[in-house]
């Protein structure tokens, strides 16, 4: 954790201040996102579907993590960077989530992720006691959609606050809300301290993350409530044709 880098705590305070947050997952993309003016980006699981190509998260290993996290670390200067922790590496126990936490922590990360919420609240306050701020994550969570009611919207009011206010209790700094009901996004929204981070939840969150090849039309399976800001894996197409047909007609490279 370096001190250059925004906090925890700054995050924390943004609360009822709308901010963006977005995923990234090496260095080139980190420094662009920087460069854009968002401060907070979080290395996320999602990397096992839009960079390496596997159908869930499921196989994301800690190692494929810390190389991510690394990456985008070193291509970033002032923004907290937020680690994934994947499936496998801290459901166990505590102490294995703590090993996790620490491991992303060396490897650059700012903070942890993790997803689940009353259940995993014990794991919440153990890696908070260990010295690694936490981003809690609850509604759709894609590591346990197998046993959970897979990826339908989530919409019980009262369970879903449970798990908000138990991960709030057990110390994160904010807490992602994933494809929740709008009407209770709001409610939890109101009723947390620490800011919410909605996605495909609604507009009263207190900020909102994206996941990047969504945002910039690099992954061909989005989600329908994410925007598509851009469309770069056109745009890298048509590059690419460029170059191929200049090699083919031999105007690349130019004759001295
Ligand atoms: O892995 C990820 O990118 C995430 C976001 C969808 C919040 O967890």
């Amino acid at each position: 954790m370096s001190d250059r880098r925004l906090t925890s705590a700054a995050i924390r305070a943004r609360k009822n201040a709308p901010f963006p947050v977005m995923t990234a997952y090496d260095a080139p993309f980190g420094r662009c996102v920087e460069e854009a003016g968002i401060d907070v980006i979080l290395v996320g699981d999602s990397l096992g579907m839009v960079v390496l190509g596997y159908a869930s998260t499921a196989n994301v290993e800690l190692d494929d993590m810390l190389r991510h996290v690394g990456a985008v670390a070193r291509g970033t200067q002032r923004a907290h960077v937020i680690g994934d922790l994947p499936f496998g590496a801290y459901e166990a126990n505590d102490d294995m989530a703590v090993r996790s936490s620490i491991a992303l922590v060396k490897a650059g990360a700012d903070s942890v992720k993790l997803e689940g919420g009353i259940r995993m609240a014990p794991r919440i306050h153990a890696i908070v006691c260990a010295g690694v701020p936490v981003v809690g994550h609850i509604g759709v969570t894609p590591q346990t959609a197998a046993i959970d009611a897979g990826f339908r919207r989530k919409n019980d009011a009262q369970s879903l606050l449970a798990d908000a206010r138990a991960v709030e209790e057990a110390g994160a700094f904010a807490i992602v809300l994933e494809m929740i009901d709008a009407r209770v996004s709001a409610e939890i929204t109101a009723a947390l301290a620490i800011p919410t981070i909605g996605i495909g939840s609604g507009p009263e969150c207190d900020a909102q993350v994206l996941v990047l090849h969504d945002a910039l039309g690099l992954y061909p399976e989005s989600p329908p409530f994410a925007k598509r800001f851009a469309d770069i894996a056109g745009a890298s197409v048509e590059g690419l044709r460029r170059y191929a047909a200049e090699v083919r007609d031999k105007k690349y490279p130019p004759a001295k």
